[in-house]
């Protein structure tokens, strides 16, 4: 194949290397699939006015959030399996945000503890995502590790309430931790470079990968049935929780999923510093809005007094800058990363990541758009505006 151009030729080289019952777990949507191309159409509707004339020889993509320079208005999303798509893969993606000159949010559902991604992505800015455990107590045990790490911005994952139904992983076999099923275990062996150079890597050195984070009780199988209930996503999460986050968190606090201006609103009041307004790359409510058709009205609400990230779709350097005009300071991204690490580890990631800058610089240029941290709302074509 020939060098990759984009984040969807990254995209075709994930789904050769990976089995597929893995790429579909990172790829897909969930249930109909009706918001995963939602997504896409509402940010393709979105056209950006061309202004003509102004200087753009060198647009500064740079932007500085919780007081912190980023190089570009990019973050790594946490997604929980990175690790499985490379050998060391959330270290290997860490590198690349770290060279890049922007945050790599781990997860708590890694494959890679964080004190190992700190340790050997040395210098990367890591941020740290929260699912709340049933046990709460294995929450606090989290945070404290976190800010031991000397981890500043905790993201909080609020719209996971439930396990999403992704009925092509139930019938392709695929779920974390790695259980062996007849077709799981057929698409493996039809997958020779990741089975040796992921699976038998990991293996070899680590084990088979499983959650870094949970409890070592958890990570025998003898005694994973009787600790399971403590690491199960917490079915009761509440504004009370936030509460009490913030209590014990003397850190930026993201939370992470909200689409309503009232959440916004909610988590403002609650003492958040940030939110990012996602639908979870459309993995989790099928029925939920596009982040890019709400992300106006909530931005009208808090920018200003709270930091507005946004995530979902973003495949385009152009995906970035139509967030930023309708309200975001700057974006995540998920499966974009994925692909690229899925492709060819650190290198991947990091191309992925110059392929993405370089796009924001042709979008601002095209768009007449000096400084990012600039662009303004009317940057967004209305048709009668007449422009
Ligand atoms: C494979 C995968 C795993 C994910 N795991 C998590 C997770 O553990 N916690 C979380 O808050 N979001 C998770 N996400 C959602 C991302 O953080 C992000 O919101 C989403 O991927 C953005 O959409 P995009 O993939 O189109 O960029 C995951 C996404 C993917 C693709």
């Amino acid at each position: 194949m020939m060098k990759p151009l984009n984040v969807s030729d990254y995209r075709d080289l994930a789904r050769r290397r990976l089995p597929r019952g893995m790429f579909e777990y990172i790829d897909r949507g969930t249930e109909d699939e009706v918001l995963l191309r939602d997504v896409r159409a509402a940010l393709d509707a979105v056209k950006l006015n061309q202004h003509v004339l102004n200087d753009v020889s060198q647009p500064d993509m740079a932007v500085t959030l919780f007081g912190k320079r980023l190089a570009v208005p990019l973050i790594v999303a946490p997604t929980a399996v990175a690790g499985l798509v490379w050998h060391d893969g959330e270290v290997q993606v860490a590198r690349a945000a770290r060279r890049a000159g922007i945050p790599f949010c781990v997860a708590t559902q890694s494959m890679t503890a964080m004190e190992a991604i700190a340790e050997r992505a040395d210098g990367a800015d890591l941020w740290f995502q929260l699912y709340v455990f049933e046990d709460r107590t294995l929450t606090g045990e989290l945070l404290r590790r976190a800010r031991a790490l000397g981890i500043e911005t905790l993201v909080l994952t609020a719209d996971t309430p439930r396990s999403p139904k992704k009925e092509w992983n139930t019938r392709n076999g695929f779920g974390i931790p790695i259980k062996p099923t007849l077709v799981g275990v057929l698409d493996v062996l039809t997958h020779p470079r990741w089975l040796a150079g992921v699976l038998l890597r990991a293996m070899l050195t680590s084990g088979l990968p499983t959650y870094a984070h949970y409890p070592p009780e958890y990570r025998t199988s003898i005694t994973r049935e009787a600790v399971a209930n403590n690491v199960k996503l917490a079915r009761r999460l509440t504004w009370e929780d936030v509460a009490e986050i913030r209590r014990i968190w003397d850190g930026n606090l993201v939370v992470k999923g909200v689409l309503t201006r009232a959440d916004a609103q909610a988590a403002l009041a609650h003492g958040a510093d940030g939110i990012v307004v996602s639908c979870h790359g459309a993995r989790n409510a099928d029925y939920a809005p596009a982040t890019i058709d709400v992300l106006p009205l909530i931005a009208d609400a808090v920018a200003g007094r709270m930091t507005v990230l946004a995530d979902s779709g973003v495949r385009r350097g152009s995906d970035v800058v139509k967030y930023k005009a309708a309200g975001a300071e700057a974006v995540l991204l998920g499966r974009a990363t994925l692909y690229g690490a899925a492709a060819a580890g650190e290198a991947g990631a990091s191309d992925v990541l110059a392929i993405l800058r370089e796009e924001i610089d042709h979008c601002l240029a095209f768009s007449g758009q000096g400084r990012f941290a600039d662009i303004p709302r009317e940057l967004i074509w209305r048709a009668e505006q007449g422009r």
